[in-house]
């Protein structure tokens, strides 16, 4: 695992976008995984504007995005597939019909889990996968739980993970309380992964992710046993793994 230490969000986002550009710079078919959540939006801005400037090219791209809620519509403001494509995809020169975003008003939510496995492994899987991580550990929607789940599932949002986004939404009722992830073989068969994360209040669980024991209650620890990972965190992020790793 490669650490790397930003000095701030502005930094640390640079240098996601840089890895991202340097992937697709050297293969542009790359299947990128990508994630939601405010953690990557400066990454996202950077790649607009390497993209307006044709430094970078999306044109053969496909993504894979981590998750969904269960029961929102893409045209809901507060779905990841909006998020994606206010924050990104409108902007740069990605096809339509290279980006996959699971369906959370799929008919069959278990169908709509193969699938999307499935997809995924017929493009040969994830060449990048970015990650965030949450308060709790989790990545992707992958929540604290006794075992990891491998495959993309459904699953039920813990109380601490719905209190994170509910700012977004206008109360409690309306906010979705399942959502379809990714699993996590889906995201260690990827063959690099990108976790990017900022701030102190993800200090603690950033360091039990990279330093603990490999605990389904911290999701993202079993990171530790993927042969690739680059972590980019600013300084405020990796306050406790510093002190902790001397
Ligand atoms: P955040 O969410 O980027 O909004 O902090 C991260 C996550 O929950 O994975």
């Amino acid at each position: 695992m490669i650490i790397r230490e930003a000095k701030d969000y502005n930094n640390m986002s640079r240098i996601g976008a840089n890895i991202v550009s340097a992937q697709v710079i050297l293969k542009k078919d790359s299947v990128l995984g990508l994630a939601t959540g405010n953690t990557p939006i400066g990454v996202y801005k950077q790649l607009i504007k390497w993209n307006a400037k044709k430094d970078v090219d999306f044109s053969s791209v496909k993504t894979f995005n981590l998750d969904e809620y269960i029961g929102l519509s893409k045209e809901n403001k507060n779905s990841y597939y909006s998020f994606m494509w206010s924050v990104f995809f409108k902007h740069i020169n990605i096809e339509r019909d290279n980006v996959y975003i699971p369906d959370g008003m799929a008919e069959n939510i278990s169908d709509e889990c193969l699938s999307y496995e499935s997809k995924i492994k017929q493009f040969g899987g994830i060449d990048l996968q970015v990650l965030g991580i949450g308060r709790n550990g989790h990545i992707g929607f992958n929540e604290p739980s006794d075992c990891f789940k491998r495959d993309t599932h459904a699953i039920d949002l813990t109380p601490s993970t719905v209190e994170a986004n509910l700012s977004f939404f206008e109360n409690a009722a309306k906010m979705p309380k399942s959502a379809i992830t990714m699993g996590m073989g889906s995201i260690m068969r990827a063959k690099k992964i990108l976790l990017l994360c900022s701030g102190k209040e993800k200090a603690d669980v950033l360091n039990q992710a990279i330093l603990g024991d490999i605990d389904p209650l911290i999701p993202a620890s079993i990171l530790q046993l993927h042969s690739d990972v680059t972590v980019v965190a600013d300084a405020a992020a990796l306050q406790i793994y510093k002190g902790n790793s001397k």
